[in-house]
């Protein structure tokens, strides 16, 4: 089965947009091994939109754009992969892609050889400049094309959530479904796309996943996503980055919500509380579990409504609870057992180990209370433990 858990790697998309070309691919990939992101699980290296000419070739071929990739896109897939990476490529089932390149519509079988003679393991597909309001047939039509070359490629549908995708992609052979509108690098938008798929995540599972979008953990306001889209220039929001707390609530909740992890951040320059993490080995584990299942979210949260604590059944029989603070101000928060199903009086309560510090916590009676900083979390390894 491809992807039995959440697919994880880079993108280039979130920092460089249309400012790509083989020798940052090479560096990035020479700094997925060298950093242990690779030997930590991003094994994906995907060049997003813009790598191609503006034209197909006098045969209708996508070609590789000669400046930025002039060694074509096999060269760049051979270098990958010797790395012990897995290499991803992106088109689009519309007229063009987004940035207006060449796409896949009409031509979803020549692209998929293409594509499939390059040596690529995933490919993004896009849905701008879709002519038809059938969705769920334009990914069908690629997906037939690209299982078709016999080569075990991760269909990563790209449809920004419209038409329930959740209900279909895996239907149509979709690996991952982005079920969202584009990521920017602000802590709104974050929270925007995570509480936007709560009630999504029951159709999130091995071999099909809910992709609330790339990471923007540690960009630090310094990628090209917030100049390049006209509307995100517009709309009044500010582009400048979080805090560290603000991606360690970014990366932990997309880890509670088996998302796939595709970097987007720069990984040539990465600072040291981003690489913690990006390589926190306890997060990586929460998301990778096998079980995958979606968590339970606590209603019941004292008056702190908008935040979100939730508790995932991990397969290994212990508990990842996860708490998350959209306030301004540091709160206590409450995980009342009642609300997970455990009767306070079954002689039974959860023992915590936090994530962040390995530290072993102790068991609480009743409920778990931990204080959480402003735009931050708490996210702890459970177990149930006898008490009585
Ligand atoms: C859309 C997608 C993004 C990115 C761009 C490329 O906006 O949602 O993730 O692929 O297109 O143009």
């Amino acid at each position: 089965m491809l992807a039995k858990t959440p697919p994880m790697g880079w993108n280039s998309w979130n920092t460089f947009t249309k400012d790509i070309n083989e020798q940052l691919i090479f560096e990035t990939a020479d700094k997925m091994v060298s950093e242990g992101l690779r030997d930590a699980g991003y094994e994906y290296l995907v060049i997003d939109d813009c790598w191609s000419e503006r034209q197909r070739d006098e045969n209708g071929q996508l070609v590789a754009d000669h400046i930025k990739f002039p060694h074509g896109m096999k060269y760049v897939a051979d270098y990958v992969h010797s790395k012990g990476l897995k290499f991803g490529m992106y088109s689009c089932c519309g007229l063009m892609t987004c940035a207006g390149y060449p796409a896949s519509f009409g031509h979803e079988f020549d692209d998929a050889n293409y594509f499939a003679s390059v040596g690529i393991d995933l490919l993004k597909y896009d849905n701008c400049y879709h002519p038809s309001s059938e969705s769920k047939l334009s990914y069908a039509r690629m997906a037939l094309a690209l299982r078709q070359t016999g080569r075990d490629i991760i269909f990563s549908l790209c449809n920004w959530g419209n038409a329930e995708v959740w209900k279909w992609a895996r239907s149509v052979g979709g690996h991952m479904y982005r079920s969202t509108g584009d990521i920017m690098d602000n802590f709104e938008s974050i929270k925007k796309l995570s509480n936007s798929q709560k009630e999504n995540l029951g159709y999130s599972a091995p071999g099909c996943f809910n992709d609330i979008d790339m990471l923007v953990a540690g960009m630090s306001g310094t990628g090209n996503i917030s100049t390049f889209d006209p509307v995100a220039m517009t709309n009044g929001a500010e582009y400048k980055g979080c805090t560290d707390g603000e991606y360690r609530y970014h990366f932990a909740m997309w880890c509670m919500f088996s998302s796939p992890l595709m970097i987007g951040c720069d990984v040539r320059n990465m600072s040291p509380a981003t690489k913690a993490l990006l390589l926190n080995k306890e997060l990586i584990a929460i998301n990778q579990d096998e079980d995958a299942r979606p968590p339970i979210f606590i209603a019941d949260n004292h008056g702190l409504h908008d935040n979100t604590i939730c508790v995932k059944f991990l397969a290994d029989g212990t508990y990842a609870v996860g708490m998350f603070n959209v306030y301004d101000r540091k709160v206590t928060a409450i995980l009342p057992y009642y609300e997970m199903g455990l009767d306070p009086l079954c002689g039974y309560a959860l023992e915590y180990t936090d994530v962040f510090t390995g530290e072993n916590l102790g068991v609480r009676r009743d409920y778990g209370m931990f204080e959480v900083e402003p735009h931050d979390c708490r996210v702890f390894r459970a177990r149930l433990v006898k008490v009585k």
